[in-house]
Formats: C-alpha cells, sequence, structure tokens
C-alpha cells in the first residue's frame, strides 16, 4: 500500500489545485515582467558538489543527493542561485549586463515538515547580476511589492524586514572576529532563536566569540531603527549609509510603507554579502513568505571572477496559506467555455465537425464523449463552469442548425454551423 501514496513531503496537483498554482505563477511572472526580467531556467539535478559549502547551512544538511549509474554524485538542487551563477559564468563576458532573470523552479529540500514547509517547494526566483548599487535592490522590492499589490495584500498585512550583512560584519570587526569566520558566524546568529542558548554560546565560542562579543552582537541585532544603528556603529558605518540609500529609493518608489528595518535579519545561507531581506505576515503566525539579499562574491567561490549580484527566492507554499487565512485565494473556473453534446449516435461526426470548427477559432470546447442523458450533460457543463451547451439534435440539424443554450440566462436559440 505504501507504495501507492506520493512521496512524504511532496504534493499532488489536482486540477483545483493546479488552476490555483497556476494563477499564483502568473502573477509571479506577471510582477518580474512588469519590471523588465526575463525568464530562464535550468535542470532540476545539478552535481552534488554545486552546493558543498562549508558554513554549517542547514540546506546542505537537508540535500537530496544520490550516485547516478556513471558514479557521479547528483543532487536534486534545493534551491536555484548556484544553478543561475554556473549559467552566468558559463557565459562570463558574454552576456550583456544587467542580467535580469527570473524563473520559478521546484526546489527540493528534505526538512522537518510543519505548515508552508514541504520537501518540494516552486520557488520564484528573481535575480539582478551586474548593478553594485542598492538600486537593483530596490527594484526586487518593488518587484515583491507589485506582486504582493497584485493579490490583494497590504502593507498592513505582509511586511518586509531589511538589514544588511554589513551590519554584522562591522560588529564583528568591532570585536575582532577574523573575516573567514563571517559566513559561519551569520549562519550560527540566524539561528540563535531555535538553538538551545547553551549550544548557540558553544558554537560562538568555537569561532572566537566570548559572552561579551555575543552581548554586543545580540544588543545591535535587537534594533529597529536605523539611527539608533548608526548610533551602535563606528562614524561613517557603510551599513548605515547603504540601508539609508536604500530606503530614499524606496521611497521614490512609494513602497517605503512595506520595509521595516531589523536588525536581526540575518539569513541562513553562507554567500550573501550586502542587504538581506525577508517578507512576514504582519501577524507572524507563517515562516517567511520570501527572502534574499545581495551575494556579490558568489561566483569567486566557484573559481570565477565576481560578478555584483542580488535576488530573492519566494515560496508556493506559506503565500498560499497566508492568502487562505486572508480569504484572499480566487475561485477559479475551469477554462471550457462550449459543451458540445449529439443526441444521437448517428450525429456524431456532425458533433465533432461543429466542435472542430468552434475550436478553430480558439473556444475551449469539450465534446461529450460517450452516451448520456441530457440531464447529466447540464449537470456536466454547470460543473465545468461552460457558458453554451450546443446540442446536435435530430431534426434541427437536418434543417442545417445546431441548438444553443446560453448556459447563464437560459436561453435557447437554433444557431447554423458557420454562424456559431
Ligand atoms: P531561502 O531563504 O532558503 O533562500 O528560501 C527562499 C524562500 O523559499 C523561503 O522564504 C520560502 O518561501 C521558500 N522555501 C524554502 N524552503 C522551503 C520549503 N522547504 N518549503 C516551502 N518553501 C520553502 C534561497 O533559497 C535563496 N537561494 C534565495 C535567493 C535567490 N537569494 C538570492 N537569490
Amino acid at each position: 500500500m505504501s507504495d501507492l501514496q506520493g512521496v512524504r513531503g511532496t504534493r499532488d496537483f489536482y486540477p483545483d489545485e493546479m488552476r490555483l498554482r497556476n494563477w499564483l505563477f502568473s502573477h509571479f511572472c506577471a510582477a518580474a515582467q512588469l519590471h523588465g526580467f526575463e525568464e530562464y531556467d535550468a535542470p532540476v539535478l545539478e552535481y552534488e558538489a554545486l552546493y558543498t559549502r562549508k558554513a554549517g547551512e542547514e540546506i546542505v544538511e537537508q540535500l537530496y543527493g544520490f550516485e547516478d549509474k556513471g558514479g557521479r554524485r547528483i543532487a536534486l538542487r534545493p534551491e536555484m542561485t548556484p544553478s543561475l551563477a554556473r549559467m552566468v559564468l558559463a557565459r562570463a563576458g558574454a552576456l550583456p549586463l544587467p542580467i535580469k532573470w527570473f524563473s520559478i523552479p521546484q526546489c527540493w529540500r528534505y526538512e522537518r515538515m510543519q505548515r508552508g514547509r514541504g520537501r518540494e517547494h516552486y520557488q520564484w526566483n528573481v535575480d539582478v547580476w551586474g548593478c553594485e548599487g542598492v538600486e537593483a535592490d530596490v527594484e526586487l522590492l518593488a518587484v515583491l511589492c507589485t506582486f504582493f499589490g497584485r493579490v490583494g495584500l497590504t502593507p498592513g498585512e505582509v511586511g518586509i524586514r531589511v538589514s544588511s550583512r554589513k551590519v554584522l560584519q562591522e560588529v564583528l570587526d568591532s570585536v575582532g572576529v577574523a573575516g573567514e569566520q563571517f559566513a559561519a558566524v551569520c549562519i550560527v546568529i540566524d539561528k540563535l532563536g531555535k538553538l538551545p542558548p547553551e549550544e548557540a554560546t558553544a558554537q560562538l565560542a568555537a569561532h572566537g566569540l566570548d559572552e561579551a562579543a555575543v552581548a554586543t552582537i545580540q544588543r545591535v541585532l535587537g534594533l529597529h531603527d536605523l539611527d539608533a544603528l548608526a548610533d551602535a556603529l563606528s562614524d561613517g558605518s557603510v551599513a548605515v549609509a547603504e540601508l539609508r540609500a536604500l530606503w530614499a529609493l524606496a521611497g521614490g518608489y512609494g513602497i517605503a510603507d512595506w520595509l521595516e528595518f531589523d536588525a536581526s535579519i540575518v539569513r541562513g545561507l553562507a554567500y550573501y554579502t550586502g542587504p538581506v531581506f525577508e517578507a512576514h505576515d504582519r501577524s507572524g503566525t507563517l515562516r517567511a513568505i520570501c527572502g534574499g539579499g545581495r551575494y556579490d562574491r558568489l561566483l569567486s567561490s566557484f573559481g570565477g571572477k565576481d560578478l555584483p549580484a542580488t535576488g530573492f527566492g519566494f515560496g508556493d507554499m506559506v503565500i498560499l496559506e497566508l492568502l487562505k487565512d486572508r480569504d484572499l485565494l480566487p475561485v477559479l473556473a475551469g477554462s471550457v467555455q462550449d459543451v458540445v453534446f449529439a443526441l444521437k449516435l448517428e450525429l456524431r461526426p456532425a458533433a465533432m465537425e461543429v466542435a472542430s470548427r468552434l475550436r478553430a477559432q480558439g473556444r475551449s470546447v469539450d465534446l461529450v464523449l460517450e452516451e448520456r442523458r441530457l440531464k447529466w450533460v447540464l449537470k456536466h457543463a454547470d460543473r465545468a463552469g461552460a457558458e453554451r451547451l450546443l446540442l446536435l439534435a435530430p431534426e434541427e440539424w437536418k434543417r442545417g442548425f445546431v441548438k444553443v443554450r446560453d448556459l447563464a440566462t437560459g436561453a435557447e436559440s437554433e444557431v447554423a454551423p458557420d454562424a456559431l
């Protein structure tokens, strides 16, 4: 029996769910395309080595990996960013900059199951490569806000918490922690709330952080106000200047209401180097809706020449939970417009001719394929959400007409096939 169940943590999409998924994806695509992004794709399989980073990230521990028949270590992608980096690197120098691309890949992670988290999810990715300035980061935030607005969410319901890896970088510099520890320390800090306190302290101590240093970090990460951050960091802080510039540009886009500065946003991936952000539902009941940030040094970790880059990943699961909670999910009808039915067996060829005519005009037509009673056909047409029922009846057809019933009004008329 167990062989007949789907793999734990994976989903089937029945037509109702598929309609909803397509609706969601259409808004993902539209928000990206409205900002001039182009779609790309990559295979779900990659060499496992593309993901084996050493900073202790969850994403690496959760990798679905296996050996293929040729003895190579392969992984199902847990995220799109390394594939995108591989694609950019493969055409380094040949791609016109900036690169503004989006994609909606299925990603795989061996996660602990919880609301809004599964072992596969579709993740809308939007990235800009080749722009050093915060203009690119703000562009991504604008894409996000456009999306939220399109699906009916407001800044009262969703907030995007923004900080910068440079905040933590400057704090670590001030307490004398060496640069090469930076990514690993970020990963531990990101887990602070989730790890038992002794465990967190031990892990931070292993990276050279004593109790006083941890207290300093925690104090700064508790800040929610840029002026307070400016007071806590040294004069001329790059982090503060960058975040202030980001807010000024966000004002230009009219999206500042969605944003809040939150120094505790560090993100759990090793490669981020600058502004980082996560969107959350303001009621605080769900996991992060999406997350992203700047990763200017990913290519050199693959042995290439660096190119500035920034982007985000946005899963399909939390957002659907949120939209359901807020009663914002649309009721979506199927795509069938016309149902065609031959009342007599010998009228089947005529029904097919009528169906073909309509399909050639671009109408979505469902031809009733079996012998049924009219009552069943009416119910079927209603369930399909069709606009019209076209009946092939012996007498009418002999006179050269099809009986057409408007399913909204119930009005019936006789129409010649070439006038349909
Ligand atoms: P991430 O924070 O690991 O970042 O994932 C981004 C988003 O993907 C999450 O906020 C969530 O919406 C969704 N997500 C992640 N894991 C799961 C899961 N197990 N089930 C359901 N949804 C999930 C990244 O993956 C980065 N590569 C994003 C990025 C793109 N940064 C720059 N460009």
